[in-house]
C-alpha cells in the first residue's frame, strides 16, 4: 500500500484539458538551501547526514553531479536574508536547531556546480527588496554567461522583519506593497537585460580596432515609483538574457504577480486537495491574463523517502523522525507565518490570520484546506520532516505511483524535492526512483540541448513573445518609449 503521510485526500479531478493525465513528463528540481536545516529540522544529528559540509565546494559539486546523473531539471536554492526570530521573540530556537541559520550566499555556489555539470539548471532565490536592480542584473547576467544559459531566478520579496532591520529599515515593507515594488524592479531589470545591448553590439574586429559598437548600446532610463536609474547594462547579452523566472506567490496579490512574470511557479501545501486548488486558480488566472494555462510549469514541494521495499522506507522514515527538532519546526513555522507559536496552545485549532509575512503559510492549514482542521501541535509535527509540504515514503514503485497520482490529481508539472538526510536522500532517489520513472515512460531519457529555458520549454533561449520582458525587448530602438515603459 502506498504510504502517503499527507492527510487523507479527496480525489480531485482536474478539468484542465491541457494536462491530460500522465501524458506529460514529470519535471524534477532538488530544493536546497546553502545551510544545514532547510525544511526538515534536526536531520543534521543523523549519523549519515553530511549537511555540516555545506561550507565546502565538494559537498555541492557532488550533489550537482548526482542530480545530473538522475537527469534532474534543476537545483533550486532557497534563501533568506534574515533569521527566524519570531518564535519565542528571539532567534535562540532557530540557532540551537540550525533552522536556516547559519546560512551562506546561494549565488556563490553556482559557478562551481556549473563547472561540475553540463545540463543541470540552477534556480537561485534572490530577494529584490535588499539589492538594487542594477547590481543584481549584472550578477545574474554574469552567471548566465558562466553557466552557458542555465540560470534561473526565484523572485522573492522576503518575509522576515529581521531581514528588513538588517537592511536598516524599521520593519519590512507591507505585504501587498512588496509586490508593487517588485513590479517596478522587474521593469528595470527587463530593460537592462533585454534592451540595453543589441544582439550585434559586439563587433570584436581586430582590423578596425572596434570591440563594441556604441550605437548599439543603449542607456536605460527608468523613473518609476520605487526605482530610478540611468545606466547601460554592464554585461554583453548572455545566452538567455532574462534568466528563467520562478515565483512562489500564492496570495491574491502574489498570484497576480506570478501569473504576469513567472515561467515556473512553486507552490506548497499539505495535501493534494490544497495543491489542486492552487493549480486550478493559477491556471485560471493565467487564462484571464491571456496566457495559455500550460505556459507556466508548476512545481509543488514534496519530500520523498525511498528504500527497496515499503517496509524499509517506513523504517527509514521512523528512524529519521527520531531526529526531528520540534523546536526547529516551530521556529520555521513562526518565521514563515509571522505568528509566535510559543504563545499558542498546541491543542488550539489553526485559524486563518493575516500577517505581513507569507500569507499562505497558515492558509494551507486553514482556509485552503476545509476538509481538515489542524491543531497547532499537529502542524508542528507535520512540519518536522519536509516543512509544510507532504512527505511520501515507500518503495520505488510506491513512490512512482504517488508521483503519478499527484500529477494526475493536481495538474502540477513536477516536484521540488526537499532534502532530509544529505546527500543520501538524493542518491537514493536517483538510484531507486528515477529508473522506475523512466521504465514507466513518465520521465526524460536524456536532457534536451540548449539553455535552461530551451530544456524546460523546448522553445528558444529567450523569453517568449507576450511576456512583459519581451514587450520591453520589442521597444528596443525606441529610446523615449523605454524611458516611460
Ligand atoms: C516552495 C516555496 C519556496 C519558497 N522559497 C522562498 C525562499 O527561498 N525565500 C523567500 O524569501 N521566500 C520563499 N518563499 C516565499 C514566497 O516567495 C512568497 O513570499 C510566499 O509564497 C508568500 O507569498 P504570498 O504571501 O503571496 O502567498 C517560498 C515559497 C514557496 C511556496
Amino acid at each position: 500500500m502506498p504510504r502517503a503521510l499527507s492527510p487523507p485526500d479527496r480525489p480531485i479531478q482536474v478539468t484542465n484539458e491541457r494536462h491530460p493525465a500522465m501524458s506529460k513528463q514529470i519535471r524534477l528540481n532538488a530544493f536546497v538551501m546553502n545551510c544545514i536545516g532547510h525544511q526538515s529540522m534536526g536531520m543534521w544529528r543523523h549519523p549519515r547526514d553530511e549537511s555540516r559540509r555545506y561550507r565546502t565546494l565538494d559537498y555541492w559539486t557532488n550533489i550537482a553531479r548526482t542530480l545530473e546523473r538522475g537527469l534532474f531539471d534543476g537545483l533550486f536554492i532557497a534563501d533568506v536574508l534574515g533569521v527566524n526570530d519570531v518564535y519565542g521573540g528571539d532567534a535562540s530556537a532557530a540557532i540551537r536547531s540550525a533552522a536556516q541559520i547559519p546560512i551562506n550566499d546561494p549565488l556563490m555556489l553556482v559557478s562551481a556546480m556549473a563547472g561540475a555539470t553540463s545540463h543541470l539548471g540552477f534556480g537561485v532565490t534572490c530577494s529584490l527588496t535588499y539589492e538594487t536592480p542594477f547590481v543584481f542584473a549584472r550578477r545574474m547576467s554574469t552567471l548566465d554567461h558562466l553557466t552557458g544559459g542555465r540560470i534561473g531566478w526565484n523572485i522573492v520579496t522576503g518575509y522576515l522583519d529581521s531581514a528588513a532591520r538588517a537592511a536598516g529599515m524599521r520593519k519590512q515593507v507591507a505585504h501587498d506593497e512588496r509586490y508593487d515594488m517588485a513590479e517596478d524592479y522587474m521593469a528595470v531589470v527587463y530593460k537592462l537585460w533585454e534592451a540595453s545591448w543589441d544582439e550585434d553590439a559586439i563587433v570584436c574586429d581586430r582590423e578596425t580596432a572596434v570591440f563594441a559598437d556604441p550605437a548599439k548600446i543603449r542607456v536605460i532610463r527608468h523613473d518609476g515609483p520605487y526605482f530610478q536609474i540611468e545606466a547601460m547594462h554592464l554585461c554583453e547579452p548572455s545566452p538567455q538574457r532574462t534568466p528563467v523566472l520562478y515565483q512562489a506567490g500564492a496570495s491574491p496579490k502574489g498570484m497576480g504577480f506570478a501569473t504576469r512574470h513567472a515561467e515556473c511557479i512553486f507552490i506548497n501545501g499539505p495535501s493534494r486537495h490544497v495543491i489542486a486548488g492552487y493549480v486550478r486558480r493559477l491556471r485560471e488566472a493565467l487564462v484571464a491574463r491571456g496566457r495559455a494555462p500550460d505556459s507556466v510549469l508548476i512545481f509543488n514541494m514534496l519530500t520523498v523517502i525511498v528504500a527497496e521495499t515499503d517496509a524499509e522506507a517506513e523504517a527509514k522514515l521512523a528512524e529519521y523522525r527520531q531526529y526531528v527538532s520540534r523546536e526547529g519546526a516551530f521556529a520555521l513555522l513562526s518565521g514563515w507565518s509571522g505568528l509566535d507559536f510559543s504563545q499558542l496552545d498546541p491543542e488550539e485549532q489553526v485559524r486563518h490570520v493575516r500577517t505581513d509575512s507569507m500569507q499562505t503559510a497558515i492558509d494551507r492549514f486553514s482556509a485552503a484546506n476545509p476538509d481538515k482542521t489542524w491543531t497547532v501541535g499537529e502542524m508542528a509535527d507535520f512540519s518536522g520532516i519536509g516543512g509544510a509540504g507532504p512527505v511520501i515514503a515507500g518503495s520505488p514503485q510506491t513512490i512512482a505511483d504517488e508521483l503519478e497520482g499527484w500529477m494526475e490529481a493536481t495538474g502540477v508539472d513536477g516536484f521540488n524535492l526537499a532534502y532530509t538526510v544529505m546527500p543520501e536522500c538524493y542518491v537514493d532517489f536517483v538510484d531507486l526512483v528515477v529508473p522506475e520513472l523512466r521504465k514507466r515512460g513518465v520521465y526524460k531519457q536524456d536532457y534536451a540541448e540548449g539553455t535552461l529555458r530551451e530544456k524546460l520549454f523546448l522553445a528558444g533561449p529567450r523569453i517568449g513573445a507576450g511576456h512583459p520582458a519581451a514587450e520591453i525587448r520589442a521597444l528596443k530602438g525606441q529610446a523615449p518609449a523605454l524611458q516611460d515603459a
